[in-house]
Formats: structure tokens, sequence, C-alpha cells
């Protein structure tokens, strides 16, 4: 029903704007579950404190079937009945807790866990979530009641953001279970929504008498509401059932779309729980998580191999004999840098701890010493590029070591994979393998001769008809609009990402201005440091770069920056960001700013409009206030942006 809606966007968007049109005139009409409260209309300037009605329990944890033998001894002992009472066992959902507190059947309040007895009000933030009842749908709910649960990350929504993140430029974030915990405390709802939070709910606090007497009613009672209960939840009449399904469960857990770390096992007979009674004030006896190991698969290393990267950087990477972790067979995993290599004295030919973690890649832990055989040599750093035989270069204080050739195969093929990414040059349909099948034809050797390629050319390769060779063809030629920053961060200049060739362009404007620039003009910029502009000055001496560049200006493609738009508050404004902001992250608070048409910049200086100060602020602060520059706080910023009242 949710993604099947039954009016038209356009019918949507009227229907809404009456709505919020009428609120404005008539608040005292307006209600907590109404529609035009769902997009997050408030944004907080702070997280206010909200104490539970009833405090959010924890739960013991069991790491194999013995723990889960002796727990329900335990409980035995004190409550025989639960030997037949049966299990309820549902998947841990690895996510942030969350409580919704529901008066009269309408959403009043959501908060964060917290510690447990007091948490934080999140209730904008939560009302964009869709699986979120704003109103309680059916019958049979109590006046007043608490519903918990579990907010996640869906993961395939988790790794299109990432690539989203990366093909901007911006770090990629760690895991799901923190990036949904940091989405929930957003100080802007629209932010939130706009990640895709989920929400799965498990169980029902209320003082009034409910009309079941099982956790599996309960289950399908929040269903009736209009609550999303997570997949594959089973009733078994005894713990030997029990185990087999946990089995079953953890082999399934590839095929999910969100998080799990266990399968929480619950006594199911709801009149059972107030006898068990809470071990310790924090864990109640009815429930144990029975934890999923981290799989681990032991196997051999193969060969240890380099992958160049675009900038030059030599990666090395495991060949393992094929070995399955967690249902996906893994031939490949990394092994981080050579430090890592050397102080794990990893060696070709040692059995090794392989892991595979939620959607991070495969990786090596490290060697099974008592598996070594004799012959086995500890690892060297390549002396040379594998693919160009060019002496491999370690600058100080790096830990990876480069392939200084510019020409390199190995790089040009990385580097024309990235011109052509989401985040650089945005040219649909030119991924890895077909710049590799180009490059293969002696189509291409560099970016430039992209614009020189014809339909037909395309059309005598393998997988090409006419209408993917014109396609392709009018992709390209479309890249040529992409303002310089994209160009310059396609470009591949070494310790110039997004953020870095944005910053270029703003200041400058224009190719040539940046061309005639002088390093130490560069220097100059507030957030580029002399490492930057070292390489870029480097970058643009080399006369094939000139030439290359050249080449591009022929073929008609874009070297100017758009003046910034007029019209955003911060337009034409730098800001600094320094200490630790209360809500925000410094890459959140930067964004809101960049947003609003402002820059950030990392030094304080006498063009700084604004400070924005956290906790613990240092230096920055001090400097800002001898130069007599404004310093906000989270909050001033907010509402400098117009995000907050
Ligand atoms: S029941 C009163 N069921 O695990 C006990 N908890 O370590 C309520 N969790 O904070 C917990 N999935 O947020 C329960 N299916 C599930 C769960 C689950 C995840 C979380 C829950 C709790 C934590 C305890």
């Amino acid at each position: 029903m949710l993604d099947n809606p039954d009016m038209s966007d356009a019918d949507y968007d009227r229907l809404f704007r009456e709505l919020q049109a009428l609120e404005e005139q008539h608040p005292h009409l307006r209600t907590a579950d109404s529609p035009t409260q769902r997009v997050g209309a408030e944004p907080e300037s702070e997280l206010p404190k909200h104490r539970h009605r009833v405090p959010m329990l924890s739960l013991g944890n069991a790491f194999d079937d013995a723990e889960l033998e002796a727990w329900e001894q335990r409980i035995a002992k004190l409550v025989p009945e639960v030997l037949t009472a049966g299990y309820q066992l549902e998947y841990k959902i690895d996510g942030a807790a969350i409580n919704l507190t529901y008066e009269r059947g309408t959403l009043a309040l959501g908060a964060t866990r917290g510690n447990g007895v007091v948490g934080e009000n999140v209730t904008a933030n939560l009302k964009t979530v869709p699986d979120i009842p704003l109103r309680l749908q059916g019958k049979s709910w109590p006046e007043l009641m608490e519903v918990r649960g579990e907010i996640y990350f869906p993961l395939d929504n988790f790794a299109h953001l990432n690539e989203r993140r990366e093909a901007a430029g911006e770090e990629r974030f760690a895991n799901p279970r923190n990036t949904a915990a940091g989405s929930l405390r957003l100080l802007d709802s629209k932010m939130t929504r706009a990640r895709g939070l989920r929400f799965f709910a498990f169980h029902i606090e209320s003082t009034e008498p409910l009309p079941i007497s099982t956790l599996h009613e309960a289950l399908d009672l929040l269903a009736s509401w209009g609550f999303s209960v997570a997949p594959h939840r089973q009733s078994v009449p005894s713990l030997e059932e029990a185990k087999v399904v946990i089995r079953d469960l953890e082999h399934r857990i590839t095929s999910l779309n969100f998080e799990a770390d266990g399968v929480v096992v619950k006594v199911d007979r709801l009149e059972l729980h107030h006898r068990l009674g809470i071990v310790g004030g924090r864990e109640p006896r009815w429930a144990i998580a029975r934890k999923f190991a981290a799989e681990v698969a032991v196997t051999k290393l193969r060969d240890i191999r380099i992958n160049v990267g675009r900038t030059g950087a030599l990666n090395p990477y495991a060949v393992l004999e094929p070995v399955e972790i967690s249902g996906v067979t893994v031939s490949k995993a990394t092994l981080h840098n050579m430090d890592v290599i050397a102080a794990k004295d990893i060696r070709v030919g040692d059995f090794v701890e392989v892991t595979r973690a939620g959607e991070v890649i495969p990786q090596v832990l490290g060697p099974v010493r008592e598996r070594r055989t004799s012959g086995t040599k500890p690892y060297e750093p390549p002396k040379a590029c594998p693919a160009c035989g060019t002496p491999a270069e370690r600058p100080e204080g790096e830990v990876a070591y480069y392939c200084p050739n510019g020409a390199c195969p190995g790089r040009v093929l990385e580097g024309l994979t990235h011109y052509a990414s989401r985040g650089a040059m945005d040219i649909r349909g030119l991924g890895v393998q077909r710049v590799q099948q180009l490059s293969e034809a002696g189509l291409i050797d560099d970016v430039a001769m992209l614009y020189a390629l014809e339909p037909a050319a395309l059309e005598r390769l393998e997988g090409f008809g006419a209408k993917a060779a014109q396609q392709l063809v009018a992709a390209i030629a479309a890249s040529k609009a992409q303002p310089l920053s994209k160009l310059l961060f396609a470009l591949g200049i070494r310790h110039v990402g997004g953020e870095g060739a944005k910053l270029l362009a703003a200041t400058f404007g224009s190719m040539d201005d940046l061309m005639a620039a002088s390093e130490e003009q560069i220097a100059a910029i507030d957030g580029i440091g002399p490492t930057i502009a070292t390489a870029v000055g480097a970058f643009l001496e080399e006369p094939k770069n000139r030439d290359l560049i050249e080449r591009l200006r022929e073929h008609g493609l874009t070297f100017e920056e758009p003046a910034t738009a007029t019209g955003s508050v911060l337009s034409g404004q730098t800001f600094v960001i320094t200490g630790t902001l209360p809500n925000l992250s410094r890459a959140e608070a930067a964004r809101l700013i960049e947003d609003a048409g402002g820059r950030v910049t990392s030094a304080v200086s006498k063009s700084t409009t604004a400070v924005v100060v956290g906790e613990s602020a240092g230096s920055k602060l001090e400097r800002a206030k001898d130069l007599g520059i404004d310093v906000l706080d989270e909050a001033g910023l907010l509402r400098r942006i117009g995000a907050a009242p």
C-alpha cells in the first residue's frame, strides 16, 4: 500500500498545500498525526531529553548452544512452566532502539533509548519513517502505551548512500548501525527523511490489559495496528527446536536487507514474564540474545597481488583458495597496506583467517602460524610497479607505495574510470569494464580521446549495438557541460578531492586563471594546504598535462565555474567550524552551510564571516575573538540558515 499510492503526486501536493494553509490559519486544528507533521516541519535546535515511562531493558547474551541451555535451566528453576511454554524466536536487529509513546492511538512522542532511563526526543525525525504509523489502524489499542523496536538502515539503501558519497568525494559511512543512530539525531528532519530509515516493532509496554496472552500474538497485534515487524519470526515448542531454527536463521542472514547479529529467544507466554522478573535491574529473565559468531574462515593464501590506483598507489590484495564465508564464496580479500602485511608477517603460502562483516569487503585477519610450512618467505613490498615496471616510491610519512609514472597503463585505466564516475564527469554507461574494453581496442589512451569517439568505431566492438554506441557518444558529449569543479576532480590530481576541486574552481573561476596562478596563490586559499597546492602546481606544470588540457579545450569542455546561485542565504559567506557541536557532526554542519550557498574553510582569517564553535574549541575561537569575527553556536548557525526559529 505504501508504494502503491491511490492518488497522483500532483493531487497529493495540492491537497497537502491546502492542508498546510488551513493549519496556518487555524493552528489549533493541527493534529499531531497530520501529514504535514511527517516531513519534519519543525527542525529542532537541540534534542530535548525524554524520560521513558518504563525503563528500556537490555538483553543477556548466549554465545553458543551450551549457554542457551544454561539459561533455560536457570529460569526453569524459578518458573518450571517455561519448559512447556514455548519460545518465540526473532532476529536481533542491529540498529538503534527507540520508544514510541501512543496516546489514544496517535503518536505523541518518539525517543532514542539513551541510557535506558532517559533518552532523547527525536519525534520529528521518527515521523519521517514510513513504518511508524502516526495514527494506529485497527482497534483494541490501549489509551496509553509505549511501542518499542529498532530503527535500521536498509542495506541496499546504505550501499547506495555510500556510492553517492564516494562519487561526491565524501567519506564513506562505516556501518549501517551507527549511520542509523546518527541519522536519527540529525537536526533537520528533511535530512533524516532523505536517508531512508526503516523500523521494526517488537514490544508493547502498557499498563492496561491487552487481548493477548503470548508474544507472537503481540507481534500480530502490532502488525494489525500498522507497524512493520521483522520477517522470519517463529514460535517453537522447545529449546531443542529453537536451536535448529536458529541455525537456519543464521544461514539466511545474507538474504536479509537489514543487519542482524543474532536471534532473540523469548518465553512466549506473557503471564510468565512477570513471574520471571528482571536481573540486575537491566535484563529480563524471559529473553536472551543468541549471538551469531562473526564468521571466520581459514584458507590458503595463494598470492599477494597489487592493484594500481589512479593516483599510482600500489594496493596489496590477497588471492585466496576460494572459501565460503556466511554464504558467499570469497577468493580475494584486502590486505590493507604493506605495513599491515609486515606487522602480521603474512606470507604467500600461509593459511590465513579471513572474515566478512556486514557489507564490508572481505579482509585477511592474519596467518595461522601453527600451520605454516617451511619454505615460506616474509613478503617483500614491490620494488617496481606491476603494471609498467617503473621503480616504486614511498613518500615520507605515507603507508602506501606509489607508481610515479603518469602514463602507467594501470593508472591510466583507473584514471579513465574515475574521470567517467558519477561524482566526476558522470558519463553514464562508462564503467570499468567498458573503459577496459575501449582501452584494449586502442580507442582511448587518455580522457581527451573520449571526445573523439565515433559511434561507428564503437559498433565494431563486442556488445555494442547501434543504440548503445549512440547513447555512449551522447553521454560523453553531455559531460562537456560539467563545471570546472567536476573537471578538476575528474582529472585525478593527487590530493584533490571533490571539496578541494570545488574550492579551486570557486576561487579562480576558470581554468585559465587557475593555470596562471602561482603555488603561493593557490596555497593562500582557506581550506587548501601546501600539499594540495604543490600537487596542483606540479600537475599543471607537466607538459603532458598542459597538452591534455588544451585538447580538452578544443573539444569544447566547460572550463568555467558558474557563480554560486545568488539568493542563497549564505552566498558569499565563509565559515570555520571548530570544536565538537552538540548534535551535528562537522561534516553535517559543513554540508548545511554549503547547501545554503556558503563556504567552509579550515583557517580563520579576516575574510571569515563567522566561526561556528562547539565544545573544546581551541585556538580558532581565540583567533576569531582577536580578529573580532562573529562567533556562533550550532543553534545560531541553524537560525542563520533558517533551519530553526
Ligand atoms: S526484545 C525487554 N527483540 O537488542 C527486552 N530486542 O540488547 C526488549 N533488539 O535494546 C528487547 N532486536 O533494542 C528484542 N527482536 C528483538 C530485538 C531486540 C534487536 C535490541 C533491543 C535492545 C537490545 C538488547
